[in-house]
């Protein structure tokens, strides 16, 4: 079986309380996980297990195979994990052109930190305009990050998340606030380059109909626990999930 993110029995308690309590799963490669809850499930918690923000209570993560449950963060960008944040950081106060060249900056010099002419060799404004018309942002290059709609905002995270040419990219809610205007842009820019060039995606969203559009499978997490996984017929069909879960939003 393809397995290229698991996660085995993975706990993260703050004192007595669990917010992630025993969730095993496995991501096969290439795929889109939607992971999906009320407030409070623990879902960007687990996030933060898996980027190595913090580590687990007890489990373990493993990927590609390897364990890498005690890996700080910075091993695991290496590795190719890129994260997005629930709410977006970017460098307000600089052009949208420079957000997206310090992000290229920030992770060629850390690839090739070894090797200073192919560093210097890299055509980095060229790359910075290539990411920029892929995401639509070409036309706000010169506009200072935070003046940017809230929608575009988190578009140029996604754009320097990719910019990082991840293996593994955790998106946690990347369409929270968006209009569905924008939230459409958005899963249509995600979607079109992820045709172009797969990559195994774990994405926390609270829009069922965004779930619906993007995700292969579904894992449902509440109050800690992982309660459901499957395609979105399984979940719609599932009464647990109505209930915690459905049963809140419809
Ligand atoms: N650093 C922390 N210290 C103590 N408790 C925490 C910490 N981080 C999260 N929690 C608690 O763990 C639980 C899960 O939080 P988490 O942020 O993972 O939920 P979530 O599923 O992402 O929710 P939301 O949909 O609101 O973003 C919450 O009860 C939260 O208060
Ligand atoms: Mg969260």
């Amino acid at each position: 079986m393809n397995r290229h993110l698991v996660c085995h029995n993975l706990v993260k308690a703050f004192g007595g309380f669990r917010a992630v309590n025993d969730v095993s799963l496995v991501v096969p490669k290439d795929e889109i996980r939607a992971i999906i809850g009320p407030n409070g499930a623990g879902k960007s918690t687990l996030f933060n297990l898996l980027t190595g923000f913090f580590p687990p209570t007890s489990g373990r993560i493993l990927y590609k195979d390897k364990d890498i449950t005690h890996e700080p963060a910075y091993r695991r960008v290496k590795r190719g994990f890129s994260r997005s944040f629930q709410t977006p950081k970017i460098f307000p106060e600089l052009s949208v052109r420079q957000n997206v060249y310090l992000a290229l900056q920030a992770y060629y010099s850390r690839s090739f930190e070894w090797n200073i002419f192919k560093f210097r060799s890299l055509d980095l404004p060229g790359k910075t305009e290539d990411l920029l018309r892929m995401f639509d942002l070409a036309r706000h290059g010169d506009q200072i990050a935070g003046s940017l709609s809230h929608g575009d905002q988190r578009i140029l995270e996604i754009c320097m998340v990719m910019a990082l040419e991840p293996a593994v990219l955790l998106l946690d809610e990347p369409t929270s606030g968006m209009s569905e205007v924008e939230t459409n842009r958005t899963i249509d820019l995600l979607m079109k380059t992820y045709e172009e060039d797969p990559i195994t995606m774990v994405i926390i969203e609270h829009d069922m109909r965004v779930v619906r559009r993007i995700s292969h499978h579904i894992t449902v997490l509440h109050q800690g626990a992982l309660i459901a996984e499957g395609t979105y017929a399984d979940i719609e069909a599932d009464d647990t999930v109505q209930k915690a879960y459905f049963g809140e939003v419809r």
